[in-house]
């Protein structure tokens, strides 16, 4: 295929008075001359000036929204406001056409729902084109942090016969036939006679796993993705996500905490630092969108004032107990405002890990030593003997993006935990090894990938941050 330069380039390099070829989709049309070329490299659209001495009408009549084009001509200083520069085209070839009487999307706005079932292109939009530029900036930003600072990059596996989390949200493995699936003598399902000789599900997280690398590679982080079959229905969760899972030795719960701020703080400075103008379009979109609500459903700052405020701000750290006793001293848990009552031993609902957020601290918030009942069976025991060395990190608007613990490495301790919370040590043999042979203090957290690019774009629902979603009933694309 001839050369094209990429539209970013022209932009960044402008060489004029030289010919320029461009390829791209045409993002709006005006009076049959002027083109906004956008070919995804970056945000801005350059303008293509039809040149109707040369450009053939018939081809006039095909330049029309989102069809896909090819332009050569010279790079000139543009006349007009609002660029700086444009290609006066005498050739255009289209490459693709688009029938807009058939095509699902109109060059007017459309809502996030109606992009979301025609997710094949809802990235041609200014929007979308932004929040996936962003979300492959923001995972490379995650590898650059843990290479920059040594730490190795660990592959965990997809399918295993452990459930992490201990929460039974799997979905299982099989190649067995459902309809007639091998059975024992008793009646029972034969896992035996599975594929892999035994139950198996997709993962829900590599931390087990991330825990043997740490204890031999000292500073480790997996980023995979990771699936959960809870039925959860909100603009916050998905059935299939992608995790960032660091693991450290010789590190504890305040060491894992000052990790993870850095860590997130790291991400969003990155994305200011390299993405202002994918940024500012978000900007712009939460301002529209807010545009006719109510003065106290907007949110108080910009998306990019908002970003700057939590890197520049240290982020609070309270105890899960001190979290109770704010929510329970408060305004909106007197007056009644609550929907669920805050009492210690349950778990935090998201209006009071809001609360805390947004009204209280007014900045995000590491909650630490949450009842030991509530949290998974591999986190350590605190000596009151009530919680364990468990942290969460939570944001504005879109509340816990990361939890984390300092892990039990005392073998009596963590047996006894698994067998009061019936976790299976049979399945976990080599888990439990790595506390009898050279074991050490070592702790870790996990990211939401999707839940960080979500606070990072101001988008409201984790559906339009990840480009084909699963959640329930939900598998199209
Ligand atoms: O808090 P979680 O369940 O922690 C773990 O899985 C630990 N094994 C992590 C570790 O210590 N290595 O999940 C970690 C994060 C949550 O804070 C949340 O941001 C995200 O994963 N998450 C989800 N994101 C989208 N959809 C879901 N259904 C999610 N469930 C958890
Ligand atoms: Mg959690």
């Amino acid at each position: 295929m001839d050369k094209r330069t990429e539209i970013s380039k022209v932009l960044a390099e402008p060489q004029f008075g030289e010919q320029v070829t461009v390829m791209g989709w045409v993002r709006a049309f005006r009076n049959n001359k002027f083109i906004a070329l956008n070919d995804g490299s970056c945000m801005k659209t350059l303008q293509v000036v039809v040149d109707s001495d040369k450009v053939e009408e018939s081809v006039v009549k095909k330049i029309n929204f989102h069809a896909c084009i090819k332009a050569t001509g010279q790079l000139i200083e543009s006349q007009g406001a609002g660029q700086t520069m444009e290609i006066l085209a005498d050739t255009i070839e289209i490459l693709g056409e688009t029938n807009l009487e058939k095509y699902p999307l109109q060059p007017k706005r459309q809502t996030m729902e109606f992009l979301r079932e025609n997710a094949h292109f809802r990235m041609r939009t200014n929007t979308f084109s932004a929040v996936f530029r962003l979300r492959h900036a923001i995972a490379y930003a995650i590898h650059k942090y843990y290479n920059d600072r040594g730490y190795y990059y660990m592959h965990s596996p997809i399918i295993t016969g452990s459930d992490a989390e201990g929460a039974g949200e799997m979905f299982q493995v099989t190649t067995l036939d459902v309809n007639k699936p091998a059975r024992t003598e008793d009646g029972a399902i034969d896992w035996g006679q599975d594929f892999f000789g035994k139950a198996t599900n997709l993962t829900v997280s590599g931390q087990l796993q991330a825990e043997v690398a740490a204890l031999s590679l000292g500073k480790v982080y997996t980023f995979g993705p990771t699936f959960r079959a809870e039925n959860s229905n909100t603009s916050r969760h998905l059935a299939e996500f992608w995790m960032i899972e660091p693991e450290v030795a010789f590190a504890d719960i305040h060491d894992d905490m000052d990790l993870a701020e850095d860590f997130v703080k790291y991400l969003i400075n990155y994305v200011l630092d390299n993405y202002p103008d994918d940024l500012e379009v978000l900007d712009q979109r939460i301002q529209e969108a807010e545009k006719n609500m109510p003065k106290e459903k907007r949110r108080p700052m910009g998306l990019v004032e908002m970003l700057r405020f939590v890197v520049d701000n240290d982020f609070e750290r309270i105890t899960y107990t001190e979290a109770i006793n704010v929510l329970r001293g408060s305004k909106d848990f007197k007056k009644g405002r609550f929907a669920y009552e805050p009492v210690w031993g349950e778990d935090l609902q998201s209006e009071h890990e809001r609360y805390l957020v947004e009204k209280k601290f007014k900045k995000p918030v590491i909650v630490r030593d949450y009842p030991k009942d509530i949290k998974s069976f591999y986190m350590r025991q605190n000596d009151d003997d009530k919680t364990v060395a468990a942290m969460d990190v939570l944001f504005p608007y879109i509340g816990e993006v990361i939890g984390g613990s300092q892990r039990e490495e005392r073998l009596e301790v963590l047996e006894k935990r698994m067998q009061e919370m019936n976790i299976p040590e049979k399945e976990l043999w080599w888990y439990l090894d790595l506390r009898k042979f050279g074991g050490a203090p070592h702790s870790g957290f996990g990211l939401g990938f999707e839940r960080m690019v979500l606070f990072i774009t101001g988008m409201g629902n984790i559906r339009d941050v990840i480009p084909f979603p699963r959640a329930p009933k939900t598998a199209e694309f």
